[in-house]
């Protein structure tokens, strides 16, 4: 079997011609890798960051990323899922923007939503002018005609405190009431909006928790004129968080039934509060990015994409998202690349592969051999779980969080597998409203992009081994995009992984005239027939259609009989393959159909030895009879069309 496909494949094969005299074009990593520019990912960083804002798990916001990025996957021609997987509990939230103020971070604010107070549901919004009472700890705290207006606090220091402040402010006329944390670490980090409960609860009384950010924001505001804002509050109880996960099948698998997977992955939601810009829209950017690129390559493994809710509820979208998978497609995942805050300017960050285990493991080791090939030497790697790569390692897939983070590597003896967790000091804007656009440094994007699309395209593109009997030969390779000088062979004549973002290309092992074809897939290692240059060959059937064909204007009431043909090309390394149409059927018109039958003819329609691009002739026949009722209009019918094989 093995020795027959090769005498057919160098029997097919061309002769290449001589490289011209100017400089080949790059090899595919770097043409690959060129291609990535971080700008792309700060525009869906800012969508999610700015356009959408906070993404507490288990909120509309944090479905809306999920759309969004199912959209632009979609674009890109993957077959997108978004799974809603059930959260047990509530999430008490506070939607914020003002009509005539520019929030800082904004358009959208989140704060928390007291369950002491009312909700207003997200279909009423109510909006007041802010005024600012202080403490509230007395009436003489608030400023004269705070009836009917927001009255902003600062939080009490204790439940008693918050009770009577709370109290004040709707004694005082408040039509809702903003509780906003007061504290700043010792490391100067402004508290999160804090969750508010007071007693007595005020039904008719929206009240909200605001971060410290958005106190000194909000002050800030106010001493320079009014504050207007808009908000809702809303109690989702026991709601759904969103994951999107988008497939690119494999060139030769197209149900995505067994290509190799190789996937990248990052986290859709932020905690409550935060834009969440850098943690973690930035991963998205990447992930999107790294989407937009090799959707242009025929590849020869499964690409997958995953946007994972709930990650800041403890990575419950990631696990539930790995429950889903059977173990047999478990077993054909080749790697997951986790990228969680992947580009902070904040200066003492470097990037960071760290796993569970503290171990390299075959994601670290790509991503070391990637930054290699552009030169990138700051990567490091350690120990931590924290993010979506545990869900993947806990089930046996190798997987690592790629992070631009401060992290403090272990002091020997102490190693990265013997520690017990891993120290870091995160920048102020970590987890906070501040973790906006100014989060982001687009350099550091751009060698994330390099880093870890470098090591997905590298992983996804089709392999072959060159072995030959031509030690220390010049390989040259043509792939209809130009002749690539791949390397050269080892002393016994072989030159091994090389990657081709394309199923069928010519190579060329020295000046020999010695040529084989090849076509990705899983790698079978052949030679040719006199020994001198060999290839791997995998697995493909792909089948191209031509133009969709068209009969153009029936006749009523004339006999006639129509015809129109189209054109497939088919690629084969199968014993035998075959080509079939589903039942052709009627064309139909709406609710109309033809009485007669399309007819359907594939000439040819079967092989019984491997080819590479081979013409196929569809032609398409249709009659239509003297006394057949036409409806004005377009008749059409979709046909599917298979390439299978019984011999792969
Ligand atoms: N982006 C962080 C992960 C992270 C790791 C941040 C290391 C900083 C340093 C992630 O979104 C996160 O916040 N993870 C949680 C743990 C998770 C299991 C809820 C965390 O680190 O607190
Ligand atoms: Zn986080």
């Amino acid at each position: 079997m093995r020795a027959a496909a090769a005498a057919a494949l160098v029997a097919a094969a061309g002769v290449l011609a001589g490289p011209a005299g100017a400089a080949p074009p790059p090899d595919y990593d770097q043409e690959t890798i060129a291609q990535f520019n971080s700008a792309s990912s700060v525009e869906t960083i800012r969508h999610l960051a700015v356009d959408i804002g906070p993404r507490r798990s288990g909120t509309p916001q944090e479905l809306e990323g999920a759309q969004y990025l199912a959209g632009i996957l979609d674009g890109y021609g993957f077959k997108t899922q978004i799974y809603a997987f059930p959260i047990t509990g509530n999430r008490a939230v506070a939607q914020v923007s003002s009509p005539n103020a520019t929030l800082t971070n904004g358009p959208h604010w989140q704060f928390s939503a007291s369950t002491s107070g009312k909700m207003t549901g997200t279909d009423n919004p109510v909006t007041g002018d802010v005024v600012y009472g202080g403490a509230g700890a007395t009436a003489a705290d608030f400023p004269a005609g705070s009836a009917g207006k927001i009255v902003l606090m600062d939080q009490g220091a204790n439940a008693a405190a918050r009770n009577t402040q709370v109290a004040n402010a709707v004694a005082a006329g408040a039509k809702a009431v903003i509780v906003a944390a007061t504290s700043l670490s010792a490391a100067g980090v402004a508290a999160a909006p804090p969750t508010v409960t007071v007693t007595p609860s005020y039904p008719d009384i929206p009240i909200m928790g605001a971060g410290r950010s958005h106190l000194d924001w909000m002050k800030a505001i106010l001493a320079n004129g009014p504050l207007t804002l808009t908000f809702t509050t809303m109690n989702y109880v026991n709601p759904t968080r969103a994951v999107v996960v988008g497939r690119r099948f494999a060139i030769g698998d197209p149900d995505g039934s067994k290509a190799p997977i190789v996937m990248v992955g990052a986290h859709i939601d932020s905690v409550l509060g935060a834009p969440g810009a850098h943690d973690d829209a930035s991963g998205n950017g990447v992930s999107m990015e790294i989407a937009r690129v090799v959707s242009k390559l025929p590849l020869d493994k499964e690409i997958r994409i995953g946007g994972f809710g709930g990650e800041e509820d403890g990575l419950t979208g990631s696990r539930a998202y790995v429950a889903t998978l059977p173990a047999a497609e478990r077993a054909r995942f080749v790697g997951e690349w986790q990228m969680d805050m992947v580009g902070t300017p904040y200066a003492p960050a470097k990037l960071w592969a760290l796993t569970p285990d503290g171990r390299s493991n075959f994601v670290v080791d790509e991503a070391y051999k990637a930054s290699g090939r552009f030169g990138f030497t700051g990567l490091d790697n350690c120990k931590l779980g924290q993010s979506d790569h545990q869900a993947f390692f806990d089930v046996g897939i190798p997987s690592a969080l790629f992070i631009w983070l401060d992290y403090h590597k272990p002091v020997a003896p102490a190693t990265c597998v013997s520690i017990g967790q891993g120290q870091y000091t995160t920048e102020p804007e970590y987890h906070r409203p501040a973790d906006g656009m100014n989060n982001i440094s687009p350099e550091r994007l751009q060698t994330t992009l390099d880093v870890i699309g470098g090591a997905l395209a590298h992983n996804a593109m089709n392999r072959v081994d060159i072995r030959s009997n031509k030690p220390n030969t010049p390989v040259q390779a043509d792939c209809g995009d130009g002749v690539r000088r791949m390397g050269t062979t080892d002393a016994a004549g072989a030159l091994p992984d090389l990657r081709f973002p394309h199923v069928t290309c010519t190579i060329q092992v020295g000046g020999s005239s010695r040529t084989v074809a090849i076509a990705g897939d899983t790698p079978v290692s052949l030679t040719a027939a006199d020994g001198s240059v060999g290839g791997t060959v995998p697995a493909t059937l792909a089948l191209t259609l031509g133009a969709p064909a068209s009969f153009g204007a029936f006749l009523p009431g004339v006999d006639k009989p129509y015809s129109v043909s189209t054109t497939a090309k088919v690629t084969s390394t199968a014993g035998e393959a075959a080509l079939t149409v589903s039942d052709p059927g009627h064309l139909a018109n709406g609710a109309f159909s033809l009485p007669e039958a399309l007819q359907v003819e594939i000439a040819p329609a079967s092989w019984t030895l491997p080819v590479s691009n081979a013409n196929v002739d569809i032609a398409f026949k249709q009659h239509i009879g003297a006394n057949d009722a036409l409806r004005t209009g377009s008749y059409s019918r979709t046909l599917t069309f298979t390439l299978s094989t019984t011999t792969p």
